[in-house]
């Protein structure tokens, strides 16, 4: 059976499903990557994006039921690349339990509002079938592209929120 954590859907110009084992070592460039990832925590140990993405393709019907986290690859219907991935992410933040929207795109594909694309096609999922009351997103001020991103997929800032590493951050949010 094919669910949605297999296999979202597809927009004009991209495709959602699970990423696949074939994809580790993109995967771990994307998240080792200094632009990509200056917002967001800096530089992960690439071994431990590895194992932690192997471990979700063997099975991500378990790595959401363990971790609360949904991730989907984003593939150029063009080109068949990987260009990003998106996810939802159960986290909790000052003291509640949220579902936190991801959106991630290899610098090489920033600008022609993929991340929008994606990130519209995962929040429609989160309201329409997983029947969720709301999402949000957790963004650094600085990170203009991912507060335009937000916005345009309708998110609104809420309030600022402190995170366990003492950093500040936006917090943005949509109803369903
Ligand atoms: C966030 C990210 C996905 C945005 O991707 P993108 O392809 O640049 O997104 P878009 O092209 O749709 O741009 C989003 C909007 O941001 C705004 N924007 C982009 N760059 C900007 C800049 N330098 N200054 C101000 N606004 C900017 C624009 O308003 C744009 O909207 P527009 O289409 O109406 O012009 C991408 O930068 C990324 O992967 N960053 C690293 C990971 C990350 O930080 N993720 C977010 C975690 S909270």
């Amino acid at each position: 059976v094919t669910t949605p954590l297999d296999w979202l859907g597809e927009t004009e110009y991209l495709r959602l499903r699970a990423p696949r084992e074939e994809e580790l070592e993109a995967i771990a460039d994307l998240w080792t990557d200094a632009r990509a990832t200056e917002h967001i925590g800096g530089p992960r140990d690439r071994d431990m994006i590895l194992d932690g993405f192997r471990e979700y393709t063997a099975d991500p019907h378990s790595c959401v039921q363990n971790e609360g986290e949904r991730w989907w690859a984003i593939i150029e219907l063009s080109s068949g690349e990987l260009v990003g991935l998106s996810a939802l992410l159960e986290k909790e933040i000052d003291s509640q339990t949220e579902t936190e929207l991801g959106y991630f795109l290899v610098p090489a594909y920033w600008g022609p509002g993929y991340a929008t694309e994606a990130a519209s096609l995962v929040a429609n999922h989160a309201f329409s079938d997983l029947e969720l009351g709301s999402l949000v997103a957790v963004i650094d001020p600085q990170n203009a592209p991912s507060v335009g991103v937000a916005r345009k997929v309708g998110l609104e800032f809420e309030r600022e929120a402190l995170r366990p590493d003492g950093v500040i951050r936006h917090l943005y949010r949509l109803r369903r």
